[in-house]
């Protein structure tokens, strides 16, 4: 346990961005609350900024290794104070000026972060109030990524679907219906990424779209998928990008890897100079999980 938070603690990215975005966001004498204190990392930041109290609410019992941590640190530090609880069923003594919070999807919000910051901004925060990380924007964008094709495509080969015996070679079709986390690089990116949802935090929480996407692939390559990501945006401009050619992070990546059949079906397409590429695209809130994001439709001519 203790080593996911100090892998955490170590990715520089995005420690340097909420930190910028911390010290941007505070006004000495603010009031802070943070979700999801981990190592107390944040709410430490955020006293450290000038924050007269800070509030830090720890669902694990991570939350006592903060405490002692605090202890250990605190000569910079103003008052701290320690929630253990889940922030839906936590209560503060009062409103704050900030919001700290951070635990993510690789894709951003999923409909259980969204119960989190909708209950922290109706319960927590002042009118007027910033969030930390302020908002986010979704991105999409078709790749090259023979690795992770093969990893995930490749590893019930379709002459072989067969295991002893048994023929399960109906499941590869679903495959690009699934969202699949990856650690894995991509080889690149075959356009530039197509935005497609933003969303502020204080306005609004909901990823909801439905759209159909075109996309002009530039690059000679294999498509073998579709990578997705999420960028948080933070006070004072800065941002924490979770794109295929940034640094890999703990959060990982999203890809939808496409089926052979869609492989194959370049090769008519690469004779011309670009490829043009349609996905029908749509987030149905009553399917949004990690596992289900629809890409029912996907063309190229
Ligand atoms: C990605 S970690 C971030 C930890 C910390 N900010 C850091 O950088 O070390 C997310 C933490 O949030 C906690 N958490 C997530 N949702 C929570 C909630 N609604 N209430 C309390 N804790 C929560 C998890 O237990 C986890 O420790």
């Amino acid at each position: 346990m203790v080593s996911f938070y100090r892998k955490l603690v170590a990715e520089h990215s995005r420690i340097s961005a909420f930190q910028q975005g911390i010290d941007a966001a505070i006004r000495p004498g603010d009031t802070v609350c943070e979700i999801g204190t981990g190592l107390g990392t944040y709410a430490f930041m955020a006293s450290r900024a000038g924050a007269a109290k800070v509030y830090t609410i720890e669902k694990g019992s991570v939350i006592e290794l903060a405490k002692k941590l605090y202890l250990a640190n605190k000569k910079d530090m103003g008052e701290i104070e320690f929630v253990k609880a889940y922030s839906t069923e936590a209560h503060l003594k009062e409103k704050v000026d900030v919001l700290i919070f951070e635990d993510y999807d690789c894709q951003g919000l999923t409909p259980g972060e969204e119960l989190i910051l909708k209950d922290a901004r109706r319960r927590f925060l002042k009118p007027g109030g910033t969030f930390v990380p302020w908002g986010m924007e979704l991105f999409w964008a078709p790749l090259q990524g023979e690795k992770i094709w093969q990893k995930e495509i490749s590893c019930l080969d379709k002459n072989k679907e067969q295991v002893l015996g048994l023929d399960f070679s109906l499941t590869r079709d679903l495959v690009p219906h699934c969202r699949v986390k990856t650690p894995l690089e991509a080889d690149f990116v075959l356009s530039p990424p197509v935005l497609l949802d933003s969303i502020d935090f204080a306005e609004k929480q909901e990823l909801e779209f439905s759209r159909e996407l075109t996309m002009e692939i530039t690059k000679p390559g294999t498509l073998h998928g579709f990578g997705s990501w999420a960028e948080f945006l933070f006070p004072g401009g800065h941002r924490f990008s979770l794109s295929y050619e940034e640094p890999l992070t703990v959060y990982s990546r999203a890809f939808f890897p496409l089926p052979e059949t869609f492989v194959k079906g370049l090769e008519t397409a690469r004779r011309q100079n670009t490829w043009l590429l349609q996905a029908l695209f749509f987030i149905d809130p009553a399917f949004f999980t990690p596992q289900s994001i629809f890409l029912p439709f996907v063309r190229l001519w």
